[in-house]
């Protein structure tokens, strides 16, 4: 048996979880910082590194009580390395390592979206090759994994995260932050009544979406302009519809063309009820690639999910050092 503790604090959730052996979670405390954040209409770097600080202590303290175990018991502590925001990863980093320095145990530093891939592993033991869609605040990639612990981006977005296009759409709409799950909401309530362009992309698996996003920009203004009372379900339920169709029909092309043993959704987008629904209706006749999706609250930023790619990083000794530091532009493990 394999305890890994895991700390995740690149963006605005600070995050420790337990895991046995990859897919068991005895505990995953996930402290959010949304509530203060919704303040400013956006993440705030500074601000989300004080708060991590704040809080990083009675997050890795209840962890531990909730699995009931105790840091002797640990065999090694996992931490996000990046990418994500500086400051925060920092924090993160600092605590692991001081775990690690007063426990002597070892450190296993952790890509942020590979933990996001292996979040799958909660509900099935993943299958090679593997498709991942990656589809966060941050990030859109579609990541090819011939083999375990192995990663390469085949495609991913020119522009815009699709999950940064969600927030800023909902800006325009004056919905507040995240904009992601009001949007999600709101789209199911509306109806086909605006079109918005079809984003396009030289790459076959590559992705856009600034230009949707510019679009919900310019459709308000001229509905303000012409007097007309803008519907936000309506244009929620387009934008939605134009850029999840989008994801779905490049992930589908990509698992014809590669035909993996599984599909995965990767990120905090993942957690879209209308992707969710999409992906799961084209994916039936493709027998040949099974469909993971994660639970809900996997989707988002936790640190179950470090824990479970620690595991792997564990069992490929993939070891840190004391002078491994916070890296915002890390590269996923990948073997040439
Ligand atoms: O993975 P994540 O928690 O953090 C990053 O690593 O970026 O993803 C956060 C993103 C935000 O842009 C948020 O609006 C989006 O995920 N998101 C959603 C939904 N829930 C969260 N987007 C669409 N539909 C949702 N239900
Ligand atoms: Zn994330």
């Amino acid at each position: 048996m394999t305890l890994i503790l895991g700390i995740e604090s690149s963006c605005d959730e600070t995050a420790c979880a337990v895991v046995r052996d990859g897919r068991e979670i005895l505990s995953s405390i996930v402290s959010s910082q949304i509530n203060v954040h919704t303040l400013y209409g956006g993440v705030v770097p500074e601000v989300a590194s004080r708060i991590h600080v704040e809080n990083i202590s009675a997050v890795i303290d209840e962890a531990l009580k909730q699995a009931d175990v105790s840091l002797d018991e640990i065999d090694a502590i996992a931490y996000t390395q990046g990418p994500g925001l500086i400051g925060s990863l920092h924090v993160g980093v600092q605590a692991a390592k001081t775990l690690a320095l007063i426990s002597g145990k070892p450190l296993l530093p952790v890509h942020h979206l590979t933990g996001h891939i292996y979040a799958n592993a909660f509900v099935d033991e993943l299958e090679f090759p593997l498709l991942a869609l990656v589809i966060s605040g941050g990030h859109t990639e579609l990541v090819w994994m011939k083999n375990d612990w192995d990663f390469e981006v085949i495609g991913e977005t020119c522009d815009d995260a699709i999950g940064e296009a969600y927030d800023k759409a909902a800006r325009v709409l004056g919905l507040g932050y995240p904009g992601g799950p009001v949007m999600d909401r709101m789209g199911r309530q509306g109806k086909p009544h605006y079109q918005l362009p079809v984003p396009k992309t030289a790459g076959a698996y590559d992705f856009s979406f600034s230009g949707l996003k510019t679009a919900v920009l310019q459709l308000v203004q001229r509905e303000e302009r012409s007097g007309r009372e803008i519907i936000p379900e309506d244009v929620a339920y387009a934008f939605q519809e134009t850029a999840l169709k989008s994801l779905v029909d490049k992930t589908c092309a990509a698992v014809d063309a590669y035909q993996p043993a599984m599909l995965v959704l990767a990120g905090g987008v993942a957690a879209n009820s209308r992707l969710r629904e999409m992906m799961t209706e084209r994916m039936q006749d493709k027998k040949q690639t099974k469909l993971i999706i994660p639970p809900l609250k996997y989707c988002t930023d936790n640190a179950a999910m470090i824990g479970a790619t620690g595991y792997i990083a564990w069992k490929h000794k993939a070891f840190g050092s004391w002078t491994d530091s916070a890296d915002p532009g890390l590269e996923m493990p990948h073997a040439e």
